[in-house]
């Protein structure tokens, strides 16, 4: 059964999309992983590091984005044709194994949601809109995954900041999330209320269908040297106060003009250019991730 990780941050700009896209094409062409990366952020920001607007306008036109998988799951039709193997895209950028289910601009209508579940509640005469709420909210990712979940060894979400349904829904399908952040003071508030978020996500579910997914590790985006790394080591060393040496990450990722420029090209650094700092960097965190899933598997399944 693959593996579903889900990159999250409440902040936004911290590296989420770059650090997905990177390590899902480490992951697929150094260590011939079938990885998928699922774009639940509107701003298509992954996708369109992965395809050129043109090729994914194309695809748009069809429907064969995940709206259409969420419109079908929070209003089921009958005669809807597509199936989530029909809308991936294998092959990105050449690579074999590495694939990727397009997000969209539009993703769903909140209020079609809300409408759809306060109808479940009178039909189910349920008293508590929150529980079947939360009932939605834990199987809605997890659905559109489940035919495609094994043909996988890793799934990763690229999640949109701040903390909507499908981040909830996201992280409440995945075994691990993964948390970039830039050594700022304020990314230390954002990790902080990330935590509690997860663990109230966690309480609200846990007398019904308990939500597994774990910390699998912080991941550093850095900046500039000199003077301000110096500042930089200075908080980063009270995040490793606030957390256990397992749950961080060793090798960070520094801040690299080619990173950026490879978006440009719709193209992961390390396959635009392999031998740039940030490609190399991205290589050896994927060495990194790969070691750290199968220690706490390993661990999880002797507990
Ligand atoms: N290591 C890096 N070197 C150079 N530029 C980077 C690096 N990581 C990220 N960037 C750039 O920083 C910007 C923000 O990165 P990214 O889109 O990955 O962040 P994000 O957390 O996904 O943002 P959002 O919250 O909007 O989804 C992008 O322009 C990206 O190209
Ligand atoms: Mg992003």
């Amino acid at each position: 059964m693959g593996t579903i990780i889900s990159t999250v941050n409440m902040k936004g700009g911290v590296g989420k999309t770059t650090l997905t896209v990177n390590l899902a094409t480490c992951l697929a062409q150094r260590h011939n992983k079938r990885v998928l990366v699922l774009d639940l952020d509107s701003q298509i920001s992954a996708t369109l590091s992965l395809l050129s607007p043109h090729d994914f306008a194309k695809l748009r036109k069809k429907k064969h984005t995940l709206s259409y998988l969420l419109e079908n799951a929070i209003d089921p039709n009958p005669w809807s044709k597509l199936n989530v193997d029909d809308i991936i895209v294998p092959q990105i950028c050449g690579i074999h194994g590495l694939e990727l289910l397009p997000g969209d601009i539009e993703l769903y209508d909140e209020y079609q949601v809300s409408q759809m579940l306060h109808q479940q509640a009178i039909a189910k005469d349920e008293q508590e809109f929150q529980k079947v709420w939360d009932d939605f909210e834990r199987v809605l990712i997890r659905q559109i995954l489940d035919p495609v979940v094994d043909y996988y060894d890793f799934i990763i979400l690229d999640c949109a900041p701040g903390y909507n349904l499908l981040t909830r829904s996201g992280i409440a399908a995945s075994d691990f999330y993964l948390l970039p952040a830039r050594p700022e003071p304020l990314s230390l508030v954002g990790m902080q209320l990330l935590e509690r978020r997860i663990a109230k996500l966690k309480e609200s579910h846990k007398n019904t269908h308990p939500v597994k997914v774990q910390l699998l590790g912080i991941v550093f985006i850095l900046s500039a040297g000199g003077l301000m790394g110096r500042y930089y080591k200075q908080v980063m060393k009270r995040v490793e106060d606030d957390f256990l040496p397992e749950q961080l990450f060793n090798q960070s990722i520094p801040m690299d003009v080619n990173v950026a420029k490879a978006v440009d090209l719709f193209t992961p650094v390390s396959v635009a250019m392999p031998n740039s700092g940030g490609s190399k960097a991205f290589m050896k965190l994927s060495d990194e991730l790969l070691a750290k899933t199968t220690v706490k598997q390993e661990l999880a399944a002797v507990t």
